[in-house]
């Protein structure tokens, strides 16, 4: 696959069809002891679409991200991912649902003994189906896929730049080919270059693999070059879902200073080709 450079232009593709929903959290509540993280959160994320979610630092994007995946249960509320209930089936169906869906923890999270390819194959081998042949082939094509060679493949993570390890647990979290994909910070701490670069890649494969993906992002370059909607965490709830033209509109504190401070208006014009917005590479 080849990868073209990046623009800050947000990305065209016609919205996907409502109603069919791939993820749906209904009234969650979520409570560490008395502390309150999430109070009565609800959300859809429909087939096809990219949706990012926003919210200030410890306002429980991650920890809905692990309700979602199963691996923390909510206090209270629903919570079903492609119709099923993550937290009521046992562990061989919870493990199928799981192979649907693939995951970009915040930070990377490479497993710093193996070599680039055996952290891209570990899934498959977990899976325990296919030769090693097969895997190493499989994952090879993942490296590939996300822009890296051959040549990479047995690096091992304390040899690689941050942007290829984003790129290293990208191809890690496809190689179950997976439809829905997760993503937890993306491009935090990417220098501008590889950060644009990392969304084009993110675009190419939404476009080629029909994906679904849910994004945790603080970046708004990021935000507005990949969001079909954006939901605003604040408040302990989802305030705001819609695209993004739609959520600035929205009267909320968070949503005030997030999207229209000096540098939410600079990502913001790249929304606006027509009237002179930002082009790449303009700062
Ligand atoms: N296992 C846990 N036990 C107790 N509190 C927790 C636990 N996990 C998360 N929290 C708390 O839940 C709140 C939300 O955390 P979370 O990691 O979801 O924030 P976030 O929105 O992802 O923040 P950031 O933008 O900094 O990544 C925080 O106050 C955090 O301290
Ligand atoms: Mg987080």
């Amino acid at each position: 696959m080849t990868v073209t450079p990046a623009t800050a232009t947000p990305d065209v593709s016609p919205a996907p069809a409502r109603g069919d929903a791939v993820i749906e959290v209904h009234d969650l509540v979520k409570r560490y002891g008395k502390a309150v993280v999430h109070d009565g959160v609800n959300l859809d994320v429909y087939r096809g679409e990219v949706l990012s979610i926003v919210g200030g630092s410890g306002s429980g994007k991650t920890v809905l991200l692990r309700q979602i995946v199963g691996l923390e249960r909510p206090t209270s509320g629903s919570i079903r991912v492609f119709g099923e209930d993550p937290t009521r089936l046992k562990s061989a169906q919870l493990q199928a649902l799981r192979n649907r869906w693939g995951l970009q923890f915040q930070g990377g999270a490479l497993f710093s003994a193996l070599s680039v390819i055996d952290n891209i194959a570990l899934p498959l081998r977990e899976l325990r189906a296919l030769p090693d042949n097969l895997i190493c082939q499989a994952a090879l094509l993942k490296l590939q896929m996300v822009g890296l060679t051959a040549r990479d493949a047995d690096k091992m993570p304390s040899d690689l730049s941050g942007g290829m390890t984003k790129r290293v647990a990208l191809a890690r979290a496809l190689a179950l080919e997976p439809e829905l994909l997760f993503l937890d910070e993306p491009t935090a701490g990417l220098d501008p270059m590889a950060s644009d670069g990392y969304v084009e890649l993110i675009r190419e494969l939404r476009r080629e693999l029909g994906l679904t993906v849910v994004m945790i992002t603080h970046d708004l370059d990021t935000l507005v070059a990949l969001s079909d909607r954006v939901a605003v965490l604040a408040d302990h709830k989802v305030v705001a879902a819609a695209p993004i033209e739609e959520v600035v509109k929205v009267d909320h504190p968070f949503i005030h200073e997030y999207f229209l401070g000096e540098r939410a208006q600079r990502a913001m014009q790249a929304l606006q080709p027509a009237s002179g917005g930002a082009q790449p590479g303009e700062q």
